[in-house]
């Protein structure tokens, strides 16, 4: 079923678990990850970023991703991840997402209070949440020129108080689109900021995050946990593998099959760990 941010986030802070958000580009990693949810009865969200909107034009991937969430067994969100204005918020919301992240990360404090309003003003009349961005996580690649900064928990305090977002989405150490899990989360940072915000805080370039601090996250206010790179990875290689092995194939669903089954591994291996499969137990 679709079903809106808030939904699903209500009870991540008080129970211990955190609701993935992965990464999707089309209908195969859309359709890995919805079977993989549904196999362990977990809520899910389905996030398009700039790559992904740039690729297929939103009002498709609404229609798309939200026909898919409409059968699904379990709760999907339909999200926008990274938007950058408030044209393109706009068309997630008219295109039907039932989440939208607004990224003002790049601007001073007070701009991106400023953005941040006009948004969640826009965003909560049609009744969509809104994820907003505070301190930057930065990317492994320098060369994309966004600048990372860790979160200023009192910075943190003003920006939530003063937007009234739903979910924010702090930097606590990782880095968007590491490929191994050596990221350096700060756990003393996230008791501050914690302290100070009440909303459930979003963790970003979380394919980074070692096993064993991924399910020390769902201790603390994180609720939704940003996956994108480990499932371009897993359909990527695999995709690689199936050409070698099968160098006469050239129909996209024959070769597309196997790279979908890894997405859903991969998919379910993220739930287990932020113990999201054990969401109907909780909220029931
Ligand atoms: O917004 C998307 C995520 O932050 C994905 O980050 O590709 O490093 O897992 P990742
Ligand atoms: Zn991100």
């Amino acid at each position: 079923m679709l079903v809106d941010l808030n939904h699903v986030l209500k009870n991540t802070i008080t129970e211990h678990y955190a609701v993935p958000a992965f990464n999707v580009f089309g209908y195969e990693d859309a359709k890995a990850v919805i079977d993989g949810a549904e196999e362990l009865n977990a809520p899910v969200i389905l996030a398009t970023n700039k790559v992904a909107i740039a690729h297929m034009p939103i009002a498709i991937l609404g229609k798309m991703l939200t026909q898919l969430a409409e059968n699904a067994s379990v709760p999907v969100v339909v999200h926008l991840d990274h938007g950058s204005d408030f044209n393109t918020v706009s068309q997630a919301i008219k295109a039907g997402y039932s989440s939208v992240m607004y990224d003002g990360s790049q601007l001073s404090l007070e701009e991106n209070i400023r953005t941040t309003k006009e948004i969640v003003k826009m965003a909560h009349s049609f009744g969509i949440p809104v994820e907003a961005e505070i301190g930057s996580v930065g990317y492994f690649d320098p060369s994309l020129g966004i600048k990372g900064a860790l979160t200023d928990p009192l910075e943190a305090r003003k920006f939530a108080e003063e937007t009234e977002v739903d979910a924010l989405a702090v930097a606590v150490g990782t880095v968007h689109r590491m490929e191994e899990q050596s990221a350096n989360i700060q756990f003393d940072l996230i008791n501050e900021i914690q302290s100070f915000v009440k909303v459930p805080l979003v963790m970003h370039g979380s394919t980074g995050i070692p096993d064993e601090d991924l399910k020390k996250i769902i201790e603390t206010n994180f609720g939704k946990v940003n996956i994108g790179t480990a499932l371009r990875m897993a359909f990527g290689q695999t995709l690689r593998k199936t050409m070698e092995a099968k160098p006469d194939v050239y129909d996209r669903i024959e070769l597309f099959e196997e790279s979908m089954l890894a997405v859903k591994e991969e998919v379910k291996k993220k739930i287990r760990l932020l113990n999201a499969h054990q969401y109907n137990l909780i909220t029931n």
